[in-house]
């Protein structure tokens, strides 16, 4: 049996905000880049309101959408589940000895209710502060180290600066 790693994908800005209006607040293309790159083949899950905000579905990621509400006329490909823990044992069969990690991917309400039984943390410091409707409030930064930090190039495209942060939850003593 496959231990599962799962793992928290998410952008936020130095005011805490990670959504506005159903979307991302700000437009850092760097980062849509760097959410590609850590996704890539692995499952992820997200609420139905994520996904609605989704072009459609996203390559090459199987695609587990919470809602309490069902999905009729999902997309082939997109797996409805009733819970984030439905979500995550129905991911679990995506895995292999190579690929051991779940993605999370948000929103706010899907990033809370995961926190729990979160390994990791991938994270994209957007540094602005800008308005927003969606706080991400569940991270308890005391309890996670950083251990890589990635300070990527500014494009003339990206609206704000950002860096990639990886953290791990500090061992209990
Ligand atoms: N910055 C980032 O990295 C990032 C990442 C992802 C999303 N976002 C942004 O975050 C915002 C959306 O976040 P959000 O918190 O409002 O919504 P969300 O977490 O994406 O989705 C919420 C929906 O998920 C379902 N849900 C949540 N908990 C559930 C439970 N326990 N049981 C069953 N269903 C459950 C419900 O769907 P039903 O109403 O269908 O029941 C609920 O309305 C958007 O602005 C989006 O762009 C930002």
């Amino acid at each position: 049996m496959i231990k599962p790693v799962v793992v928290q994908v998410f952008a936020v800005a130095d005011n805490g905000m990670i959504g506005r209006n159903g979307d991302l607040p700000w437009h850092v293309p760097t980062d849509l880049a760097f959410f590609k790159r850590v996704t890539l083949h692995k499952p992820m899950i997200m609420g139905r309101l994520t996904y609605d905000s989704l072009p459609g579905m996203l390559p090459d990621r199987p695609c587990i959408v919470v809602t309490s509400r069902g999905f009729p006329g999902a997309p082939a490909g997109v797996e409805v589940v009733g819970s984030v823990e439905e979500g995550l044992r129905a991911a679990e069969k995506y895995l292999t000895p190579e690929q051991t990690e779940i993605v999370v991917a948000g929103g706010a309400q899907i990033y809370r209710a995961a926190m729990p039984c979160t390994d990791r943390l991938v994270v994209t410091h957007i540094q602005a502060e800008p308005e927003g409707d969606t706080i991400l409030d569940c991270v308890n930064w005391s309890e996670w180290q950083a251990v890589s930090t990635e300070c990527p190039a500014q494009s003339e495209k990206d609206e704000y600066p950002c860096r990639f942060v990886v953290y791990e939850r500090k061992k209990r003593v």
